[in-house]
């Protein structure tokens, strides 16, 4: 079956919803290790023996929703709430612009009122001034107006980073209180696209009552939206959330989620084969070498934390998230020494957009 999965890809014949099944439910080692290397092979054709980084600034934990299975979630009193200075995220941006990074991430809790709106709009213009607009910006900060979007990005954002966590809807019901929406949340995507976002979505793997099919239908569903970046990682326990206790044994199904984590990325990439995808720190979590394992099953992008350390105990969105007590720099010369290990190059002072939006941008003129 590999073989023939393996054949389909070579002449460009599109994988049908049962081989991405299969590729899902291999448990085989041998076969393993020939489906990662060929997503990477794949990978390699698309984007080159290169990694792109993006430095993240999770800026605040302050959130206006609920979701029952993230340690930020409104309801959790347990948690400090923190909204970075704006000059200690402009510093923060202008640190990763010193490393040569290329790009950031602007990550926080959702929240839409205008002082935050605003708040946005002025760090992304300094952070354009600052870097001359060399540095390239992605925003993850969830559901937005139409309008917001658009100032967003004509302040200087051009990738947008919103994940549908799960495409079954049922699921993302159990999932969400009932004011949280997932027909809202995929027209945010269109509104994205509109505005002319670089866009990205993902979901969470291995979520309680989540099957293969499920997962299967997440990958046609990237498809079917035209999704050219994809985060994706394992869901991880957080105490004090109404999902983890759903969950009996979490260390029992940690080397399960992790496996099918990798297995996820492999499958994005022999099927949409030109877009981004993250090796998130989720799968870090779970693994030392989750990360450099993401990149060797097809992933091409690694979001460095360079969160001010102060903050990053309160950005807790699972357990055991990694990098807590190293500084930036730290965290670069870690992560430095272990991407060149594994025989990658770092697209340094590159904005390593989406070869898949890239392609399509191409094809339109
Ligand atoms: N486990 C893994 N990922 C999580 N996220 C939130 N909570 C968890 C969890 N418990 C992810 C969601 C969100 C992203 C910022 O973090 O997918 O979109
Ligand atoms: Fe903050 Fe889900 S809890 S967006």
């Amino acid at each position: 079956m590999l073989n023939y999965i393996f054949e389909k890809i070579d002449s460009g014949i599109e994988l049908s919803e049962e081989d991405l099944k299969y590729l899902l439910l291999i448990e085989n080692k041998d076969e393993l290790k020939k489906v990662f290397d060929k997503a990477y092979e794949i990978k390699e054709q698309n984007i080159g023996k290169k990694v792109w980084f993006r430095g993240i600034i999770e800026f605040s934990n302050i959130c206006k929703k609920d979701c029952y299975y993230c340690g930020i979630r409104k309801s959790n009193k347990t948690v400090e709430r923190y909204i970075m200075k704006e000059e200690e995220i402009i510093a923060g941006a202008e640190w990763a612009y010193k490393q040569n990074y290329g790009s950031v991430v602007l990550q926080s809790g959702e929240r839409d009122d205008p002082i935050f709106v605003d708040f946005i709009e002025r760090i992304l213009k300094k952070i354009k001034e600052l870097s001359k607009g060399e540095l390239g910006i992605t925003i993850s900060l969830g559901e937005q107006t139409k309008e917001t979007y658009q100032r967003w990005f004509d302040a200087g954002a051009h990738r947008y980073l919103l994940r549908v966590e799960t495409s079954n809807t049922k699921l993302y019901k159990k999932l969400h209180p009932e004011d949280h929406n997932f027909e809202q949340r995929v027209n945010c995507l269109q509104l994205l696209k509109e505005v002319g976002y670089q866009v990205g979505t993902g979901v969470m793997i291995g979520l309680p009552m989540q099957t293969i099919d499920d997962l299967v239908d997440d990958i046609l569903f990237f498809k079917k939206h035209d999704i050219d970046m994809i985060g994706m990682g394992p869901y991880i326990v957080s105490e004090n959330t109404p999902t983890s206790e759903l969950i009996e044994d979490f260390d029992s199904i940690k080397e399960n989620q992790y496996m099918l984590s990798l297995k996820m990325i492999a499958a994005v990439r022999l099927f949409l084969k030109d877009v981004n995808i993250a090796s998130t720190t989720a799968l870090q979590a779970l693994k030392t070498y989750g990360r450099e394992m993401g990149l060797k099953a097809g992933a091409n992008i690694i979001m460095p934390n360079v969160t001010d350390t102060i903050y990053r105990p309160s950005y807790q969105l699972y357990e055991n998230k990694p990098c807590i007590d190293e500084n930036s720099d730290l965290c670069m010369g870690c992560l430095e020494s272990r991407i060149l290990k594994i025989d990658e190059e770092i697209g340094l002072g590159e904005w390593g957009d989406s070869p898949h939006f890239t392609n399509k941008a191409a094809q339109k003129k």
